[in-house]
């Protein structure tokens, strides 16, 4: 029997309309809007994808955002004078920088200048030293969006052992942090393996849930899984094909038909984690603007 087939549209379609009445009541009884500043640097096609679908997810749920989108060339100091500008702005409750940075930004300077209270993408040393010790703070998007996906479908995580493929600061790190955590939800033996782990399948085999982020096509396929994993692809790879009208299709980091076959639940590519990506961003964008009040 098939896997079901986790519809991340379809859950970040349901909390974006009740976003979006919470962004309509604030507005309402407080005045406020809750506002996203956007900074894009340089033409990456990926990230202009990313960054146009964000600011889409914003208007649509009633936010105001601001796009500021900087050539290739800019500075460290133009990038980090923008931050600081959107700091100390009323109308920006979040702040997103998207990564990459183009070479010769420093990564860290920059996200260091975001006030932290503005950090919608958890990034901030502040904001993952508190995740990571169990405060309140922004949780990083993609990792929270894979949380709910896991919850939606009803994976129980508690007691389960969680693999984890890929140890990037933006999706590895934070949900393992995430699925460690002694709360509803998380509760799980977490294995992290990245590009110095020698064999791979070693630990894919021993998964309960197998959470991929590493960035490659096919770095999954069906020999490496135990029949009845869930399976959480946070990949997006583009494929060249030129059958398509834009020369390529989007494929996740794993072996989705075969993979299919064996796995209890999976997500697909796309669909899946994506979506739930940007109502994440929408969620603490919101919750910045409410504590705003
Ligand atoms: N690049 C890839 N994913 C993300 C994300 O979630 N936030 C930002 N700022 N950049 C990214």
């Amino acid at each position: 029997m098939g896997a079901v087939i986790l519809d991340g549209k379809k859950l970040a379609a349901e909390m974006r309309a009740d976003i979006a009445a919470k962004v309509a009541e604030l507005k309402r009884d407080f005045g406020i809007t809750p506002g996203l500043g956007v900074i894009l640097v340089g033409a990456n096609p990926a990230s202009i994808s990313y960054v146009t679908a964000k600011e889409k997810a914003c208007t649509e749920a009633g936010m105001y955002s601001e796009d500021i989108r900087l050539p290739e060339e800019a500075s460290q100091d133009d990038v980090v004078a923008i931050v600081r500008r959107m700091n100390l702005d009323p109308k920006i409750h979040g702040i997103l920088v998207q990564l990459p940075l183009p070479k010769g930004i420093d990564e860290s300077a920059v996200i260091g200048a975001i006030s932290p209270e503005k950090d919608v993408d958890g990034f901030t040393p502040e904001n993952v030293g508190r995740m990571v010790i169990g405060e309140q703070s922004f949780l990083p998007c993609t990792p929270h969006g894979v949380i709910k996906l896991l919850e939606r479908a009803g994976v129980e995580t508690s007691g389960r052992h969680v693999v984890v493929v890929g140890r990037s600061n933006i999706v590895g790190k934070p949900v393992a942090q995430l699925l460690m955590r002694k709360t509803p939800g998380c509760n799980a033996t977490v294995t992290v393996c990245h590009t110095g782990t020698p064999d791979l399948s070693v630990f894919t085999r021993q998964a309960d849930i197998l959470v991929v982020a590493a960035g490659h096509p096919n770095t999954v396929t069906a020999d490496m899984v135990k029949p009845g994993v869930a399976v959480i692809d946070v990949g997006v790879n583009r494929i060249p094909d030129p059958t398509r009208s834009r020369g390529y299709r989007l494929s996740g980091d794993v072996d989705f038909d075969a993979v299919s076959k064996i796995a209890s639940v999976i997500t697909p590519v796309p669909g899946g984690v994506g979506p739930m990506t940007i109502t994440m961003l929408l969620y603490n964008t919101l919750a910045s603007a409410q504590r705003s009040k």
